[in-house]
């Protein structure tokens, strides 16, 4: 494990080589098509190909017994990727790498999302047509984003009837977004910080916020012992993602779960606490970071397990609160009752933390937090 002090942030990457920091890497010598290379942090791709030959000794999720076998499942990650790419041909570049420099794990894991999905009646054209949704739309904030210095919106009500209210966008997006997971590699290296710092076995009762597509939720099911499972979200098409994905894997014969569509903010329970809430890319989704920060700490006890992803300057349709640096969140995260015992920074393209808060480059970051 290596930590980095930048100014402002402990830089978690992994069991990483220093030498081989993706911090250090450049992706120049890359064939690139430059509007993806612009949007993505693909300094991570170094450290998908580090995390390849030397991370994880981590088990990841495969979900017997409801996957259904495959019929002919070798090549549906390639037939998704060409359709992909028949539509979309400015990704090609960036899904050949994607798909070379995919680990074994993911592989299965996206294959057996596909086959998921199919199972429940949606097609590999539907699927490439959401993920290519999420694509090209993150593209445009980006550019709005470049010329702008700042998100499109910085209100709820300005997009959540184009986005969250909108079912036919919200299911796409929310696809395109759990497939994001395996393709990206700043998704990939939240994913594998979520599945390494999971507290497995853990028992009690467990809250996710905004879990969307609801990949998370099935996974913490598994990998957790829990009483009961809530999900709470503001879309009802995320809620129907997340009920269609704890129906399809049998999670209430595990245990009780439910999926209540609200804005967390207007939701309680009377004096319960959870001992793990996860909350994975909603902080700047929403006005007001601090409040859903102080309602996680009010819904915690000083053992509950506390997971959040969030990002820096990373443009997307319905991001409204913008932070800047690492230290914009973390003076949020500390000042909200929480503390941080852990953080993984994924920086852009090969740049150090400093470069990417100096030229607005984007950066994802996940944390485990405990009420302070
Ligand atoms: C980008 S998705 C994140 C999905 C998933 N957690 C992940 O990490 O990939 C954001 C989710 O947060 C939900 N959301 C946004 N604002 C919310 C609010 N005020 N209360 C509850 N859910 C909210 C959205 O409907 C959406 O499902």
């Amino acid at each position: 494990m290596i930590a980095l002090e930048s100014s402002h942030l402990s830089v978690v990457l992994g069991r990483i080589d220093l030498e081989h920091s993706p911090l250090t890497g450049s992706c120049a010598a890359w064939e690139t098509d430059h509007l993806m290379e612009l949007w993505l942090p693909l300094g991570c791709w170094r450290l998908i190909e580090i995390l390849n030959k030397r991370l994880l000794s981590t088990s990841i999720t495969t979900l017997a017994p409801r996957w259904p076998s495959p019929m002919n499942s070798a090549n549906l990650v390639e037939d998704f990727t060409s359709l992909v790419t028949a539509a979309n041909p400015l990704h090609s570049s960036f899904m050949k790498r994607s798909l070379r420099s995919m680990r074994e794990d993911t592989r299965t894991e996206l294959t057996d999302y596909l086959i998921y999905c199919l199972s429940i009646g949606l097609s590999l054209d539907y699927l490439a047509d959401s993920y290519n949704t999420i694509v090209n739309d993150t593209m445009m904030e980006q550019m709005f984003f470049e010329e702008h210095k700042r998100y499109r919106w910085s209100r709820f009500e300005e997009l959540a009837h184009s986005v969250y209210f909108d079912d036919a966008y919200m299911r796409k997006y929310m696809y395109g977004l759990a497939i994001t997971a395996f393709l990206w590699p700043n998704h990939v290296a939240l994913h594998d910080f979520f599945i390494r710092t999971f507290p497995r076995g853990q028992k009690g009762n467990y809250l996710e916020i905004g879990p969307g597509h609801g990949y998370y939720f099935m996974q913490s099911a598994r990998l957790g012992d829990f009483e009961r499972l809530l999900g709470v979200d503001i879309s009802a098409a995320s809620v129907a993602l997340t009920r269609d994905i704890v129906r399809h894997f049998e999670i209430e014969k595990k245990c009780r779960a439910e999926v209540v569509e609200t804005d967390f903010l207007t939701f309680h329970e009377d004096n319960e606490k959870y001992s793990c809430i996860v909350m994975g890319e909603v902080l700047e989704h929403v006005e007001d970071p601090g409040r859903f920060l102080s309602a996680i700490a009010g819904l915690s006890s000083p053992s509950t397990h506390i997971f959040v992803t969030t990002c820096m300057n990373a443009p997307a349709v319905d991001h409204i609160s913008l932070f800047r640096t690492g230290k914009d969140v973390e003076d949020i995260i500390t000042s909200s009752g929480l503390r941080i015992v852990e953080t993984c920074y994924v920086p852009y393209a090969g740049k150090t933390p400093a470069e990417c808060e100096r030229d607005a480059l984007a950066v994802n970051v996940g944390y485990v937090l405990r009420k302070a």
